[in-house]
C-alpha cells in the first residue's frame, strides 16, 4: 500500500484535534478522553467497532482492553499488525458503564467516521458486530446473519467491501462465536487480495487488455465441506472503481447492493433506530 500522502495526514491530524475537542453529543462531559482512532492513514484494511471502552477511554486509544488483545491476536493470525490496519469506532467517546450507543450518539459522531473513510480509503472494512455492522451497511439484519458475508459497497465515495465479523469483546465469552470469528478473519487475505484486483494464484494468469481486471470470486467451503473454489465471475474493482456487486464467496448469500447506487450511509441522514435486536442482552453485538 502507498503510504498515505501530506494531505492526507495533515487532513486526519486536523480531524484527530476536533474529535478531541467535541461537544456535539453529551458524552464529552463524562468521557475521559476522546478515542480518534489508530493506526496507518493510509491502510487497505480499516476495523470499525462500537465504542470506547474503560481503558480506552483513559487511554484515549481503540481496542486496549481484553477485545483490543484479541484482535491484536487475530490480526496477527493473518500475519498483520494494529500499526499495519485502521481501527476506528462509531463512538469516539465513551457511553458510561459501557451501555449502548443512542441513535442520538451515533447521529453526531457519525460525520466523523465517514470523513475517517473517505480520507483513509480502505479497501476492505470490517465491522465488528451490530452497531458498526448495521450503521455502515444501512441494513437492520443482524450480525449473526450477515457475518462473514463481503458485500461491495460505496462508503463515503470509496468503493470498498463491507465485511461484517463478530466484535471480539462478543466472542472472548462465546466459544462457538470465538471459532467462528477466527473462521472469517482467516478469510480476510482473500478478500483483501481480491478488492487489490489481485487473483488466485499469484500471477498465474495476467489481467486481460484494455485496464480489465478479470478477477476470479474467492470461494468458501459449502455445505458439503468441499474446500473453498476459485471460480471465475465477476470481474475485479479496478482501481477507483465501485467493486462488482457480485457475491464473493460462493454460498454464503452476500448480499447485494441496490444495482448501480452508491450505498454508503448519507450523512445528512440520521441512522435508523436498532430495532432488529432489541432482546440482545450482550453489549448488543449479535
Ligand atoms: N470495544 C469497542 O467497540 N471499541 C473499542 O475501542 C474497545 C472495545
Amino acid at each position: 500500500m502507498p503510504p498515505a500522502t501530506d494531505d492526507t495526514v495533515a487532513a486526519l491530524d486536523e480531524l484527530r484535534r476536533e474529535v478531541e475537542s467535541c461537544t456535539r453529543c453529551p458524552l464529552h462531559a463524562t468521557r475521559t478522553r476522546a478515542v480518534f482512532g489508530e493506526g496507518d492513514y493510509g491502510a487497505e484494511l480499516m476495523f470499525v467497532g462500537e465504542a470506547p471502552g474503560y481503558h480506552e477511554d483513559q487511554q484515549g486509544r481503540p481496542f486496549v482492553g481484553a477485545a483490543g488483545k484479541l484482535l491484536e491476536e487475530l490480526l496477527a493470525s493473518i500475519g498483520l499488525t494494529r500499526q499495519q490496519v485502521f481501527i476506528a469506532n462509531v463512538l469516539k467517546s465513551r457511553p458510561p458503564n459501557n451501555r449502548d450507543p443512542r441513535p442520538e450518539e451515533i447521529d453526531a459522531c457519525q460525520p466523523y467516521l465517514w470523513r475517517q473513510i473517505e480520507l483513509i480509503r480502505p479497501k476492505v472494512i470490517c465491522t465488528l458486530g451490530n452497531h458498526a455492522t448495521k450503521l455502515l451497511s444501512r441494513d437492520q439484519t443482524g450480525i449473526t446473519r450477515v457475518h462473514g458475508k463481503p458485500r461491495a459497497m460505496e462508503i463515503s465515495g470509496v468503493p470498498l467491501y463491507l465485511f461484517p465479523i463478530f466484535h471480539p469483546a462478543a466472542a472472548l465469552y462465546t466459544p462457538a462465536m470465538l471459532a467462528t470469528l477466527k473462521e472469517d478473519m482467516a478469510r480476510l487475505p482473500e478478500l483483501l487480495a481480491y478488492a487489490r484486483g489481485e487473483r488466485p494464484g499469484a500471477g498465474a494468469e495476467e489481467p486481460g487488455a484494455g485496464g480489465e481486471q478479470p478477477g476470479a470470486e474467492p470461494g468458501r467451503a459449502g455445505a458439503g465441506g468441499e474446500r473453498p473454489a476459485w471460480r471465475p465471475a465477476a470481474a475485479a474493482p479496478a482501481a477507483g472503481q465501485t467493486p462488482a456487486a457480485d457475491t464473493l464467496f460462493a454460498g454464503a448469500g452476500a448480499a447485494r447492493p441496490d444495482d448501480g447506487s452508491a450505498w454508503g450511509p448519507d450523512p445528512s441522514q440520521p441512522s435508523e433506530p436498532d430495532t432488529t435486536d432489541a432482546g440482545s442482552e450482550q453489549l448488543g453485538l449479535f
